[in-house]
């Protein structure tokens, strides 16, 4: 598929092929940097719910590759607090920007942006639903630090229930030749839907509460954040809180080489004992940010092919 003028909204829309492409092209700008690859293009960064990695990687991203870059990084300063609708918002960006980079706390509010836009739209995070660049970064961490993207043992840890970092790359993962363990409370294990789609596609998997137990099985921990503001009710968070908390001693539990990734940010389920070893590969994860959203930029703009 060509990804020239196409808004990348969730992963699901991706092919292996495409995932390829974007990990590929991410390898090269890394090796070989492209300073005017993005000379005289715009591009805005909407952020009407939080964000530290996202934005700043994306706007780092552009600025690497020549481009200029408008927005907001909260609705107080804009007409949002007068009552403008997200439609018309995107209706006027996307005669200021060449693409348009967005995260809102409404799932689907992506799609509905897309669908306004003349403009290339990039989802970065709707609610508890999508994050695809997320995953694109996931996958060439794994690539990266593994070296290989079949088989491996994948565990995602935390609240799977509304992360939507581990449904986006669970979806991604089953291009490929891998065994999933989802490691997470009862409330919070991954919804019925996407185990239903790994048994579609033939994925294993296993559900469990004891990371220990199974941690010695995996090439890569997933952690995630309970995530705090995705809770309507404050009890059921205070419940579950802290419920995953790893150190350096549970690389006792595990393969030597196993990669610990995280999306960050992190609150206490990783101790910063961990930081220093040669499996917490969080902080590079982080980094990867930068290469893989200059692919997606110069993609959807038809800068690279
Ligand atoms: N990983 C991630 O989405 O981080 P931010 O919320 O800081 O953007």
């Amino acid at each position: 598929m060509t990804f020239k003028g196409r808004s990348i909204i969730s992963i699901r829309d991706f092919s292996k092929q495409d995932l390829l492409t974007v990990l590929s092209h991410a390898k090269k700008l890394e090796k070989t940097p492209q300073p005017n690859l993005m000379k005289n293009k715009v591009m805005a960064t909407l952020f009407f719910e939080p964000s530290t990695r996202t934005r700043l990687s994306f706007v780092s991203a552009m600025e690497k590759i020549g481009g200029s870059i408008l927005g907001f990084e909260n609705t107080d300063t804009t007409s949002v607090t007068k009552g403008e609708t997200l439609w018309d918002t995107i209706k006027m960006v996307d005669q200021y920007a060449d693409v348009i980079v967005m995260r809102h706390s409404i799932e689907g509010a992506a799609r509905l942006a897309s669908e306004a836009s003349a403009v290339p739209v990039i989802n970065a995070g709707d609610g508890a639903n999508q994050h695809p660049t997320q995953t694109l970064l996931d996958l060439y961490t794994i690539q990266k630090e593994k070296g290989k993207l079949d088989g491996l043992n994948v565990g995602f840890v935390g609240d799977l229930k509304y992360g939507r970092t581990v449904h986006s790359l669970c979806i991604a993962m089953s291009h490929f030749k891998t065994k999933m363990f989802f490691i997470a409370p009862k409330a919070l294990q991954m919804p019925k839907s996407y185990l239903e789609d790994l048994k579609k596609n033939n994925i294993p998997y296993v559900l469990e509460e004891d990371l220990e137990k199974v941690a010695k099985d995996m090439d890569i921990i997933y952690m995630t954040r309970i995530q705090k503001e995705r809770f309507t009710d404050p009890v059921e968070y205070n419940k579950l809180k802290g419920v995953y908390q790893i150190d350096a001693s549970l690389l006792k539990h595990t393969k030597k080489n196993v990669s610990i990734l995280h999306p960050l940010p992190r609150v206490d389920e990783i101790s910063t004992d961990l930081d220093e070893t040669p499996n917490a590969a969080y902080f590079r994860q982080a980094g990867n940010g930068v290469p893989v959203r200059q692919a997606i930029i110069g993609l959807v703009t038809g800068k690279l092919k």
